[in-house]
């Protein structure tokens, strides 16, 4: 028995010494020995899948540590993978995501990472960490702005954090100077990979390639960088994927890797077949993404509903006998509490006078929020205020945030949305922003919001109206669509009735004047608003500024003024360099003047204004003479705060007025 375990003993140690070179190839993986884990599994045909689902993980990992040191304070080994991959999204033309990496970890699979713009390697709190000691060369499929990425189609080098230390767009020089070919990662086409490290040279070269390519001689990537201070003598080695709201297929073929050495050539030949892209159920496809989140939001809210009757004080919350209809838009508090770490400072998002922002993750769906967090006292009108919620939270429109439902407790309301990665528009516009967004993405956003707007104002059963239109609650999704959030203040009503009074709440210098002296929430007061907000992200300032010298500064006074001057593009941000499309630019300007009309029957519908910015429509002769007084702020009628009381109007509505950049993650 002892001499059993002696044996074992010397056998393990002799297997560690000799452990220095490793190599393994597999041209498909029909009996692949690799750690899988997440949505990662080998299909009947040999493949490879690392995910099939949205908001997933998908990791695999050869399952035994590579020595990548002599000593732990010696250089590192020089090394070399390949690797054959596909990546298929459903949704062949817009976009897929998130993408692929090959990673080095010090363990086996990648615990707490998270899905998204993460891809399976790290999370929010430890990205850029350099304890992390990981290196990675990431496939990315979509732009992530904070974390530097060039476009949404790139090859990077990521050491401990995904904001690469280099990246190009992807593609290859071609063989005898036949230039560089561009290359779509998402195109469902088999492309190989090359990373290699010269432990010699300290240089990193990655190279990509269709497979009817031979290896390029020239890399995509080229970095002189030594890996010593990264890897630890032993490390693991693996192929990490994640998804994001696409459904998007990550597959691999075929994976060589050695250590001190080439690793062996994949033979394509050998490659097991993609799966056939057949008959696709086309008409289902967009909502994919939806009915998967709303099926676990079911399941959170049912199993609320029985288990939660009876908790803790802690976790103690609201519920009445008329809120059980609004089952799926229900969360529990305990639910919310864990997604947000129980409320901690680190994941707050942003903070004003009437609650904060926090970002979380439900465990069950992995699916990142954001949680805002309002006070109340009264329950006076609460009972339409939550049927309200429930309704927007049956919106979908691709240019707003979905709002996925809320919670009660006794003297708060918490309102859940979606989390959108880049943040809120704001903090690309105004006060010497780190970024900030080139013209061309500018009247995307432009574009998208209004599209959004409409859809609020007369795309759906109810007329919707905002109220709230501004660039901080305009947020930025993965791939820099503008979506309108915070439906904290919406109002709805029915198709041709008249609006209720309410309460007078919005932002200075984006509510309409009759709303303040009528309070009704109409669609044009929405219009208005989007004219400050037209005016604000041409012109990189706020509605009213507080900078500069000579004081206040009225956006709409002064873009007229330089309209009247005969030079209305002087107006524009300075920021925006001298790329950009003049008529775009003055039809934004004359648009926003023309939505700040004081006389809400002058504006246009948002029917007209996406007719306008899509072209369809001929721009109307703005007259000069459209004097300087149409063109008001309401700060002449004596505001001196955010929001107003308007005490002669029936109070329909609830006391929640939140601040106006709540889910801003900016200031
Ligand atoms: C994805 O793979 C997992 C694990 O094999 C499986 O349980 C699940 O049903 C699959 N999901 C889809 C949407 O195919
Ligand atoms: C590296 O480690 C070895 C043994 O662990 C030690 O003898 C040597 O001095 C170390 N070298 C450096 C540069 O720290
Ligand atoms: C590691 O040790 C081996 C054997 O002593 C030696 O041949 C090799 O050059 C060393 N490699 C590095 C990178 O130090
Ligand atoms: C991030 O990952 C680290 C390392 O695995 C883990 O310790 C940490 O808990 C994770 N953070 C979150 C927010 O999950
Ligand atoms: C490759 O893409 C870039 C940027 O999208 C474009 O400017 C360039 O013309 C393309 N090159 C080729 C050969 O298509
Ligand atoms: C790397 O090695 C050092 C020293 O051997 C050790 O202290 C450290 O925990 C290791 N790091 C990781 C991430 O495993
Ligand atoms: C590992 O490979 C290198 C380069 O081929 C060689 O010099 C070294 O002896 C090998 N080490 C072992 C333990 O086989």
């Amino acid at each position: 028995m002892v001499a059993v375990f002696f044996r074992l003993v010397i056998f393990l140690v002799v297997n560690l010494a000799a452990a220095e070179n490793v190599s393994f190839t597999y041209n498909g993986f029909e009996s692949a020995n690799l750690n899988l884990d997440g949505t990662a599994k080998f299909t009947s045909d040999g493949l490879l899948a690392l995910t099939n689902d949205t908001y997933k993980v998908g990791h695999a990992f050869h399952p035994y540590p590579v020595t990548f040191k002599n000593s732990s304070n010696a250089t590192v080994f020089s090394f070399s993978t390949t690797f054959v991959f596909a990546i298929r999204s459903q949704l062949v033309t817009i976009s897929g995501g998130h993408g692929i990496a090959f990673v080095i970890s010090p363990t086996r699979g990648i615990p707490g990472s998270f899905p998204n713009q993460y891809l399976g390697l790290f999370n929010y709190t430890n990205n850029g960490n350099e304890i992390n000691r990981v290196f990675a060369v990431e496939l990315d499929t979509i732009q992530n702005i904070e974390l530097g990425d060039i476009n949404n189609n790139h090859v990077g080098i990521d050491i401990n954090g995904l904001h690469s230390e280099k990246s190009a767009p992807a593609g290859y020089y071609a063989q005898n100077n036949g230039g560089f070919q561009n290359l779509t990662l998402i195109s469902g086409q088999p492309m190989q990979v090359w990373v290699e490290y010269d432990g010699a040279k300290k240089r990193i070269d990655v190279t990509l390639a269709p497979i009817v390519v031979d290896k390029p001689q020239i890399p995509l990537l080229s970095l002189k960088r030594d890996l010593s201070m990264v890897l630890n003598k032993t490390m693991y080695v693996g192929i990490s994927s994640s998804t994001g709201s696409l459904l998007t297929s990550h597959y691999l073929l075929g994976w060589s890797f050695a250590t001190n050495g080439q690793a062996q050539e994949i033979v394509l030949s050998q490659l097991p077949k993609l799966p056939q892209t057949g008959a696709k159920k086309r008409s289902n496809l967009v909502a994919i993404g939806v009915p998967v989140m709303s099926v676990s939001l079911v399941l959170l809210a049912i199993s609320g509903l029985i288990y939660g009757i009876r908790r803790r004080k802690k976790f103690a919350e609201l519920l009445e006998d008329w809120e059980l209809e609004y089952g799926p838009q229900r969360f529990k508090y305990k639910e919310l509490y864990k997604a947000t770490k129980g409320f901690k400072e680190k994941e707050l998002l942003g903070t004003g006078g009437f609650g904060k922002v926090y970002r979380g993750m439900l465990p069950s769906s992995k699916t990142e929020i954001a949680v805002k967090r309002v006070s109340h006292d009264s329950r006076q009108g609460m009972k339409e205020f939550v049927a309200e919620i429930a309704s927007i939270g049956r919106l979908r429109h691709r240019n707003l945030v979905p709002l996925l439902g809320y919670c009660r407790r006794k003297g708060e309301l918490l309102l859940v949305y979606d989390y959108m990665p880049n943040g809120s528009l704001d903090k690309y516009l105004f006060d010497q922003p780190v970024v900030t967004l080139n013209w061309r993405q500018r009247f995307r956003v432009i574009r998208g919001i209004a599209s959004g707007l409409f859809y609020l104002h007369e795309g759906w059963e109810q007329v919707v109206v905002h109220r709230d239109v501004k660039a901080s609650n305009v947020l930025l999704d993965e791939e820099l669509n503008g979506r309108l959030g915070d439906f904290g203040l919406a109002r709805l009503y029915d198709h041709g009735k008249d609006p209720q009074t309410t309460r007078v709440v919005g932002t200075l210098g984006y509510l309409a004047p009759e709303h303040t002296r009528s309070g009704k929430a109409t669609t044009q007061a929405d219009v208005f608003s989007f004219g400050a907000f037209l005016l604000e992200v041409a012109c990189g300032r706020r509605p009213i500024g507080t900078q500069g010298q000579d004081g206040e500064i009225i956006l709409v006074d002064w873009v007229f003024s330089c309209w009247k001057r005969g030079n209305i593009l002087e107006a524009r941000d300075p920021n925006l360099g001298t790329e950009f499309i003049v008529e775009e630019v003055e039809l934004v300007f004359k648009l926003g003047l023309l939505c700040s009309h004081s006389v809400p029957s002058a504006r246009p519908s948002m029917r007209q204004v996406v007719q306008y910015l899509e072209g369809d429509i001929p721009w109307p002769e703005l007259s000069l003479d459209l004097s300087a007084r149409d063109l008001t702020f309401p700060h002449h009628e004596g505001f001196d705060d955010f929001v107003k009381s308007n005490p002669s109007s029936t109070s329909k509505g609830t006391s929640y007025v939140p601040e106006p950049t709540l889910l801003s993650g900016g200031r």
